[in-house]
Order: C-alpha cells, then structure tokens, then sequence
C-alpha cells in the first residue's frame, strides 16, 4: 500500500498515461479502505467536502467561508437559535417539529441528514456541512415546489436527486475520452498545478496518500447552468400557517429578469466559478446591491434633499429570510462637524417610518409578531425588484455645511436583536454601514 501513496510525488516527468494506470486501484480496495469518517461508506451523500477538497482546493476555500458551509444550527447563530426553538437540540436524534414530523428546516439547511431522516447534526461530516458540494453537486432535475394539494416540496424534495456528480459541461464530457483512452485521464485542478487524477471517470484513486473513492460524473449544464439548481431552496417557504416567510424566487420570476442566479452569485474568474455565493452575511455583496444617492439644494432657509435608491437585484432588497430590513440615516453637520439636525434620533422605525425598509408578519390581531406564529402579512415598504425610490427631506438651512446620508443593512429586526441578543455575537447583529453620500452646501 505504501508504494501507492509515495507515487504522487514522484510524478513529474513519468507520462500520465502510465502513472493513470498505477493511480487507478482496485474498486473493492478503495471502498473498504476508506475508513476515515470523513471518506464515503458506499453512500454518495456521505461524502464530505474534505474528499473534494483534495483536488478542489479554492472551490472548497470560498464554499467553506459561505453560509451554505454554515447553513445547520451548529454553525448559524441565528438559524440555530430559532431551530433550537422551534425544533429542538440539533446534537439529539429523533427531534421533531411541533406537529410530530420530521424537522422541515433540514430538508434546505442540512440536505444530507434529511435524505437520512437523521436529525443527530454531529453524526457525520456530511450532515454537519449543511449545502455541501454533494448536496448541489447531486441533484438531477429541479421539479418545481408546487407538490400535490397546495403542499410544498421544499429543499431536496423538489428534486430528483442520483449517486452520480452533476456537472456543468465544460469538463464533464467524458465519454469519448473514456472510449479512446480508456481512463488514463487527468485534469487540473484549482490551486495546483500539478495534474491530478480524475476520480470522475468512475475508478476511486489515490491522490497525496489519500484514497478518494469512485466518483462518477455526468454532465447536467441544464440543471447546473440554470436557476434550477438555486430554486428548490430559494424560492420560497411558508410557515406552518401558511404565510410565506421568504419569497426570493417568486420575486425573481415576477421581475421578468433575463439574467438568472447564477451571473451574480457565481461570477467567473478563469474557469471556475466564484463558490462563496455572498448575500446578507456579506459586505462586498450589500455594497453592490444598491444605486445610493442623494443631492440637496437650497432654497430658502430650506435645504431641499432627494435621496435616491435602486435596487439592483430581480429580488427584493432586502430578499431573503422575512427579519431582513434596511434603515436610513439623515444628517446635517455644522462647520465643526457637529450634527444639527437629523432624520431620526437613533432607530429611524418610529418617527421616520420611510427610513425604515422591511416587512411585517402579524398575528390574529394584527399585531407584529415572530415568523413561526405569523398569521398574516403586515406591511411592507422593502425594495420591489429594480425599484428606483426617492426619498424628500426638508432641513433648516441655518448654519449647515453638509447633508449626509447613510444606508445601513440589518440581518434581524431590532426587537429580534434586543430578544436574542445574548445568543447572537454583536457582530453578526450589528447594522452594516453599507453605502453612504454626502453634499456640501
Ligand atoms: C482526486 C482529485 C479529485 C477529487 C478528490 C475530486 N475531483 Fe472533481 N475534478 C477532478 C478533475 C481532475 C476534474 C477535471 C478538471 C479538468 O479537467 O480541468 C474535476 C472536475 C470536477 C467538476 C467539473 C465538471 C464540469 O462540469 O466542469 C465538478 C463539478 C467536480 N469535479 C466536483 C467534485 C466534487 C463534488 C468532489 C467531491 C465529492 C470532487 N469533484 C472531488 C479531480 C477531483
Ligand atoms: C439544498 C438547498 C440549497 C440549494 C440547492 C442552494 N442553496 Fe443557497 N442557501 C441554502 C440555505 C439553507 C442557506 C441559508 C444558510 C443560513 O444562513 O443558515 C442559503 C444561503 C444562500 C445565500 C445567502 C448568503 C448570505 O450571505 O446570507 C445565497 C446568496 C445563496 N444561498 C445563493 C444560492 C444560489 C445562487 C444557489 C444556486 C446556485 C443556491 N443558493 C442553492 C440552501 C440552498
Ligand atoms: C449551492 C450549490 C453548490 C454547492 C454547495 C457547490 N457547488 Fe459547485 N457548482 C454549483 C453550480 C451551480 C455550478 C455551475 C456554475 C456555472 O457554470 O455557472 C458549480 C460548478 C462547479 C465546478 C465546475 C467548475 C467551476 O468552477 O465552474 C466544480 C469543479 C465545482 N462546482 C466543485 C464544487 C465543490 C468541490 C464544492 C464543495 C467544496 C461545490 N462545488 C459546492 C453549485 C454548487
Ligand atoms: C443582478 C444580480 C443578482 C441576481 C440576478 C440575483 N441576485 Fe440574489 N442578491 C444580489 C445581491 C447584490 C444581494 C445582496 C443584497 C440582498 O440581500 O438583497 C443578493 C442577495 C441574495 C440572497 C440573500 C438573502 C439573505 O437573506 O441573506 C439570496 C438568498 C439570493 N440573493 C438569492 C438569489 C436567487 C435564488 C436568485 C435567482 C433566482 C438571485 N439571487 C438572483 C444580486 C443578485
Ligand atoms: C425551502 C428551504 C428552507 C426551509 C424548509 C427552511 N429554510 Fe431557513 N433558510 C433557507 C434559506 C435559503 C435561507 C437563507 C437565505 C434567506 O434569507 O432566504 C434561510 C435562512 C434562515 C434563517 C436566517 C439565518 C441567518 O443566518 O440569518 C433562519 C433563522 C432560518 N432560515 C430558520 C429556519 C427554520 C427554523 C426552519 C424550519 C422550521 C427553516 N429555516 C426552514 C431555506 C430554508
């Protein structure tokens, strides 16, 4: 055995096609040698991102810095502060929702455990890595959510999912290369330079004294180029009583956008595609969300200013999880820097409700209340997609050198943040200064 793993660093200079012969062991070997938890057991889902990591090493960088990589109780403070409410210990089998069943949530935040209907979130990498590469990387067809009598088949349930990777086109047509050269393959991959052997042609191999079982690959550019491989999990999801708690993909589909997930949230750089998919956890991507300005005039003893915003997005601004909201500040500055005057003291949601972008869930009463025991839809002023607003502001001239706006972006709704606040880090809470523009007068 030895032997085997001393190869890959004698590669330089022995042609590819001899070493490709030596890298493919035999399949039964592999599979019962691969005993490290993090390997698979037979099962393509139990398959960690550690395995891909081998040979995708920038891939696995940005993935693991995203929410998908966070997405279980374990790693999300906020996910996991209302799933240990609304469902329970993520660390215990058999938990389940309030009616009996099988924890929804998991079927989106930790796919691989609920093809298992495990809910022990610590049992195996695989389920404790939430959206792992397996997880996107092994779904076939996307068959939209709408199931039967106004049911919805969300996450991995509005998919037909198979034990083979899913691959987009550009190096997973393999078939002819199989029939001429018979397996003895390589490809690069990111972050080395170094040709690796291909474990997509359907033998495991050894790569750097570590076996990566048999991962056969088809190439599906129709559900991995598309939309259909966000939708299942991102268009959108009710609560118990039915009210929608976020709508992204019906939002998107209302727009009439051209332009699909995919070209903003996966960029390219080279051949590959940008894998840290950002969005509310992520600065660069607020920053680009949104066309922020404002310009004032005098007039009088008056500073007349328009403040102008446009969403960027086919979703709305904020998208996503219903606590999302966006506030605005206003503020005038004399010419030592003090302010003078502003939109707001503090939280602009009481006495400058137009500064204050959100959306409300109410209870029977009509009363703003929490997303699981929402029963309707309250107001709500966020940004429709591709919606350029203006906002007017009146300021006493007197003594005032410059009018200063600032936009900020908040993951959770105030009251959330005062309840869970000692669950939280502050730094997830905190509002995000994510645009600002300024006038002297
Ligand atoms: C032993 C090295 C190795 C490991 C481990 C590995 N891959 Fe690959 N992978 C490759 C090579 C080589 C290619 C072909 C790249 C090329 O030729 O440029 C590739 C290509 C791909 C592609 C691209 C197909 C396309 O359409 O462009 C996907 C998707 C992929 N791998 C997913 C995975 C996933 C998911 C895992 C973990 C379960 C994984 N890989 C583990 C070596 C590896
Ligand atoms: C198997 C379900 C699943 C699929 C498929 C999926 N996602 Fe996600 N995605 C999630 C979950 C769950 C989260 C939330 C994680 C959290 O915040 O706890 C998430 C979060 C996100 C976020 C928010 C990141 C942030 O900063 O808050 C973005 C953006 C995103 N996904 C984009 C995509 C795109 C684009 C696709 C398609 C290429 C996609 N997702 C496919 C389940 C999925
Ligand atoms: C949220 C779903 C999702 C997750 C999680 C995910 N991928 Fe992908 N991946 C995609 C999609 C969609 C594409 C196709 C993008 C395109 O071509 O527009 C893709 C493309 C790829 C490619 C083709 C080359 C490239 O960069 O375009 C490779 C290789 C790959 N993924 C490997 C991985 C690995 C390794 C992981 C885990 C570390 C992973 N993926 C996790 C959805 C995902
Ligand atoms: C024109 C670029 C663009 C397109 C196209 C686009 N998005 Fe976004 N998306 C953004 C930006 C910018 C943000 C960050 C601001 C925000 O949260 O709205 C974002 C945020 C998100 C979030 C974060 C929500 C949260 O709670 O953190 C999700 C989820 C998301 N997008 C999903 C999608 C899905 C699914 C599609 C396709 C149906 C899509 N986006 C299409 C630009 C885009
Ligand atoms: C249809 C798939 C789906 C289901 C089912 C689902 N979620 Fe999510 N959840 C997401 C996605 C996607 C995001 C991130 C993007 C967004 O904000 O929409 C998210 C985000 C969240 C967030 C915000 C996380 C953060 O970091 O801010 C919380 C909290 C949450 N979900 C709780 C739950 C709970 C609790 C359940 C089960 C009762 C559940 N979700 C069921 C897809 C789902």
């Amino acid at each position: 055995m030895s032997v085997i793993k001393k190869i890959p660093v004698i590669l330089s200079g022995i042609s590819a096609g001899l070493l490709g012969s030596l890298f493919i062991v035999n399949s039964a070997f592999a599979n019962t040698k691969a005993n490290d938890s993090s390997q698979a057991d037979g099962s393509i889902h139990h398959v960690s991102a550690t395995v891909c990591k081998t040979c995708h090493k920038e891939t696995y960088k940005q993935w693991k810095g995203s929410m998908h990589a966070n997405s279980t109780a374990f790693n999300d403070p906020i996910h996991g502060t209302f799933y240990r409410k609304v469902v329970g210990d993520p660390g215990k089998e058999g938990v389940t929702m309030k009616n009996g069943k099988y924890p929804v949530c998991l079927q989106c935040h930790a796919p691989n455990a609920a093809k298992d209907k495990v809910t022990k979130l610590d049992s195996k990498p695989a389920y404790a890595e939430g959206v792992n590469c397996i997880a996107c990387h092994t779904l076939k067809k996307y068959n939209g959510i709408d199931g039967k009598n106004g049911k919805l088949n969300l996450g991995i349930k509005a998919y037909e999912y198979t034990d083979k990777i899913q691959g987009t086109g550009r190096n997973s047509n393999h078939l002819l290369n199989a029939l001429t050269a018979m397996g003895d393959e390589f490809g690069f991959t990111d972050g080395d330079d170094d040709k690796k052997p291909n474990p997509h042609l359907g033998k495991p191999v050894t790569v750097d004294g570590k076996d990566i079982p048999a991962l056969p690959m088809e190439s599906n550019p129709k559900q991995l180029r598309t939309s259909d491989a966000c939708m299942g999990c991102h268009d959108k999801r009710n609560n118990a009583h039915g009210v929608p708690l976020c709508a992204t993909g019906d939002e998107y589909i209302e727009s009439q956008a051209k332009a699909d997930c995919l070209s903003c949230h996966m960029p390219t750089t080279g051949s590959k595609s940008d894998h840290s998919m950002g969005g509310g956890h992520s600065l660069p991507m607020l920053q680009r969300s949104v066309v922020f300005s404002m310009e004032s005039k005098k007039d009088g003893n008056t500073i007349k200013s328009v403040i102008t915003i446009q969403n960027k997005q086919p979703h709305t601004m904020p998208t996503g999880a219903p606590f999302r909201n966006l506030h605005m500040k206003v503020m005038a500055y004399d010419k030592t820097g003090n302010v003078v005057w502003e939109n707001a003291k503090g939280h602009p949601g009481k006495t400058d409700k137009q500064a204050y972008m959100h959306m409300v869930l109410v209870d029977d009463k009509g009363k703003p209340t929490a997303p699981p025991t929402a029963k309707g839809q309250g107001a709500d002023n966020r940004l429709k997609a591709f919606e350029t607003r203006e906002l007017f502001y009146d300021i006493p001239a007197k003594d005032i050198v410059l009018v200063r706006a600032e936009l900020y972006y908040n993951l959770l709704w105030p009251g959330l943040v005062k309840k869970f606040g000692d669950k939280i880090p502050a730094d997830v809470t905190a509002p995000k200064l994510i645009s600002t523009s300024e006038n002297a007068l």
